[in-house]
C-alpha cells in the first residue's frame, strides 16, 4: 500500500490511521517556541507529539535547538521517529514513549503540547474527527485532565524563564513559568467558572 503524507510547517510527513494527522492550527505552537528561542540554543519538549509534526517543525526552523518529543502511543512514537529520520532531523530530535514529560530528564526552555482536550461525550458532534484515533483527540470527563496535569508537570521541568504553550479547544495559549497560574481560569471546571 502506498504511504500517505501531509505537509506541516513546510515539512512532508508520513501519516498513519493510528496517529492523528497534524492540523495547520498547531503551527501556532511552533511559532511560540521559535519566538521564545530567538534563534538561540535551547531545549524544547513537544508533549503528545503524534506524527512528530511540531517537534520536527521546531527543529527544522531552529538549528541550534535540541528537541524532545513524547507520546504514550507506540504507533505515534514509531511514526515520529520515522518522520525525524526522513527529515534528516533524528540527531536533534529525541522521541520517547512516555506520559506527559516522562521520561524527559532535564530542564526545558519551552514545553509545547497539543494533547487530547475534547470530552468523549462530544464525539458525536465532531464528525470531522471520525477518522482520528479516539485516544488522540478525546478524553474522559471535561476532556481537560491531561492538560491540567501538564501544567503541574511543567513547573518541575521548565527553566526559570521557560515558556509553556498549549493548544486547548483549538486555540493557542502560552505563559512563562512565573505565570503558569494564568492557565487556572482557562482550565477551571465549568461549574467553577459559572460560580
Ligand atoms: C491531539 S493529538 C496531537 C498530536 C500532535 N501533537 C499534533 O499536533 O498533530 C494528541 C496526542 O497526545 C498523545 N497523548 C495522549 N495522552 C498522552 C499522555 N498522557 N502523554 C503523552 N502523550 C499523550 C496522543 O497519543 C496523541 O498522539
Amino acid at each position: 500500500m502506498e504511504a500517505t503524507t501531509t505537509t506541516f510547517g513546510g515539512l512532508e510527513l508520513l501519516t498513519s490511521p493510528l496517529v492523528m494527522t497534524p492540523r495547520d492550527t498547531s503551527t501556532g505552537l511552533v511559532l511560540c517556541a521559535l519566538t521564545h528561542l530567538e534563534d538561540g540554543p535551547g531545549v524544547v519538549v513537544d508533549v503528545g507529539t503524534g506524527s512528530g509534526a511540531i517537534a520536527l517543525a521546531v527543529a527544522e526552523a531552529a538549528p541550534r535547538a535540541a528537541v524532545w518529543a513524547t507520546d504514550v502511543s507506540s504507533a505515534a512514537v514509531e511514526l515520529a521517529r520515522l518522520n525525524a529520520r526522513r527529515a534528516g532531523l533524528h540527531d536533534r530530535v529525541t522521541v520517547r514513549r512516555g506520559s506527559l514529560l516522562h521520561p524527559f530528564p532535564g530542564t526545558a526552555d519551552v514545553i509545547v503540547g497539543n494533547l487530547p482536550y475534547l470530552p468523549l461525550s462530544e464525539r458525536p458532534i465532531h464528525p470531522e474527527l471520525a477518522t482520528e484515533p479516539v485516544n488522540a483527540v478525546f478524553a474522559e470527563g471535561d476532556g481537560l485532565g491531561l492538560v491540567r496535569k501538564l501544567v503541574v508537570a511543567a513547573r518541575r521541568h521548565l527553566a526559570p524563564d521557560g515558556l509553556l504553550a498549549m493548544q486547548v479547544r483549538g486555540l493557542i495559549h502560552a505563559a512563562p513559568r512565573s505565570e503558569l497560574h494564568l492557565f487556572e481560569h482557562l482550565l477551571a471546571p465549568a461549574a467553577q467558572i459559572a460560580a
